[in-house]
């Protein structure tokens, strides 16, 4: 199953004020195009001290809006045109000096024209505003720009940012311009339809590794991919998204409080605290069922004349058993990693832990994997979701919770 890219049918006009991250809007029209978006250039002519328009029209594959007297506009009117069509500007790089004239209300060259031009008011025409400020630390610190950026939020825009980190300039502090794949995520989930806001989720993710001495322990193939397209799809539908994850190697997905953890017990330790004050627990984690008794303080050493050595196991807390189990329960959906008899095992795990929705996926065709598939159990029956990237997946997840929340009241 394919799924549209992410912008596809989004049109945005980009706009690029004076800044040395003006190099990064170049890459940021690769990532909006590649998610399927269509992009124009608006650029203020100090932006093209920094990159050239030639540049800008090659990666977007439309010339660049540079002047509002541009001549190749049949009405003669680039600022009315530009902001009709678009579904959003976004300014990248928004120099101080762009959201002071912004703040002010000024017009004098296109881009600060055609956003006071842009259809404001509320209503199904409205064109978003979303600026990510980038310039030098003591600029962005300054009164003067935060009173600025204050009152373009004031009068409706979104800020971006900035970062923290690098400058250009040599110094390190606030006032970075987000990077170009953290702007596109940002975008999409501008757009993405608010199906959980305000809802808390906790989820967790990954593998849980159980020591048996400093260097070896026992642990699983799961990567946390599937957890973690979870929380992100979560947050990006306006949640409030707490992710405790095993051991992995992936990037908090933005806007998601992560809280790592090692061992199956550290995980019921971080879980059951949090579980009463989140209105649905996803427990995507492959949290092992046992661990070994005790725990080698130094290296268990292979010796000639020793035996091989035993392995005594424990066994784990169960995490979403317990958690389905709380006075006032959050709404738990189970995962069931399997390598066999999907549906049965998968709706055993639904009785076995008394909550109302399992999904089983069959764990050796899918850990560490971008794509999955979903067979999703609940008192009322089955239902197949077909392959489909782990993000498809998660979105559609996404969607299954929050209607199963509100037909709850
Ligand atoms: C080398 C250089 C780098 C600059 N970098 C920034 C910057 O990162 N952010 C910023 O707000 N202004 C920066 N400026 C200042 C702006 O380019 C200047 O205020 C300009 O008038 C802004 O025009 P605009 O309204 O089109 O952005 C820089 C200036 C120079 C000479």
């Amino acid at each position: 199953m394919t799924q549209p890219p992410d912008l596809a049918g989004r049109h945005i006009v980009l706009g690029l004020s004076g800044g040395i991250a003006c190099y990064k809007s170049a890459e940021l029209v690769r990532e909006l195009t590649r998610a399927g978006a269509s992009v124009q250039v608006v650029m203020t002519p100090a932006a093209e001290q920094f990159i050239t328009a030639v540049t800008m029209q090659a990666l977007s594959g439309r010339p660049v809006v540079r002047s509002q007297w541009d001549e190749r506009q049949p009405n003669a009117m680039a600022h009315i045109n530009l902001s009709r069509e678009a579904d959003a500007i976004l300014i990248a790089p928004a120099s101080a000096d762009l959201i002071a004239q912004l703040a002010q209300g000024r017009a004098d060259e296109l881009l600060s024209l055609l956003c006071l031009a842009r259809p404001f008011a509320s209503g199904h025409e409205r064109v978003p505003l979303l600026l990510a400020p980038a310039m030098n630390r003591e600029m962005w610190a300054h009164p003067a720009t935060q009173r600025n950026a204050a009152q373009v939020v004031a009068d409706g825009a979104l800020l971006l940012g900035p970062g923290h980190g690098d400058q250009a300039c040599g110094e390190i502090g606030d006032g970075r311009m987000l990077e170009a794949v953290e702007l596109r995520d940002a975008l999409i989930a501008f757009f993405t339809p608010k199906l959980l806001q305000g809802r808390k989720l906790l989820i967790t993710a990954g593998p849980t590794f159980e020591p048996i001495d400093p260097v070896r322990g026992l642990t699983n193939l799961s990567s946390g991919k599937m957890g973690f397209a979870i929380a992100r799809a979560a947050q990006e539908a306006g949640a409030e998204v707490t992710l405790v994850a095993g051991p992995v190697h992936l990037d908090t997905p933005a806007g998601v409080r992560r809280i790592d953890v090692r061992t199956a017990q550290q995980m019921f330790d971080a879980v059951l605290p949090l579980a009463g004050q989140h209105e649905v627990f996803v427990a995507t984690a492959a949290v092992a069922d046992w661990r070994p008794a005790g725990v080698s303080d130094a290296k268990i050493k292979k010796q000639a004349d020793r035996a091989v050595p035993g392995l005594d196991l424990v066994e784990n807390p169960d995490i979403l058993a317990a958690v389905a189990r709380l006075p006032r329960p959050p709404y738990c959906v189970g995962f069931a990693a399997e390598s066999h008899d999907l549906a049965r095992h998968a709706r055993e795990k639904l009785h076995r832990k008394n909550v109302p929705l399992v999904v089983g996926n069959l764990g050796p065709a899918t850990f560490g994997r971008d794509d999955n598939a979903l067979l999703l159990v609940d008192a009322q029956g089955d239902r197949e979701v077909p392959a489909a990237s782990k993000r498809t997946l998660a979105q559609e997840l996404v969607r299954e919770i929050a209607q199963r929340l509100s037909a709850r009241g």
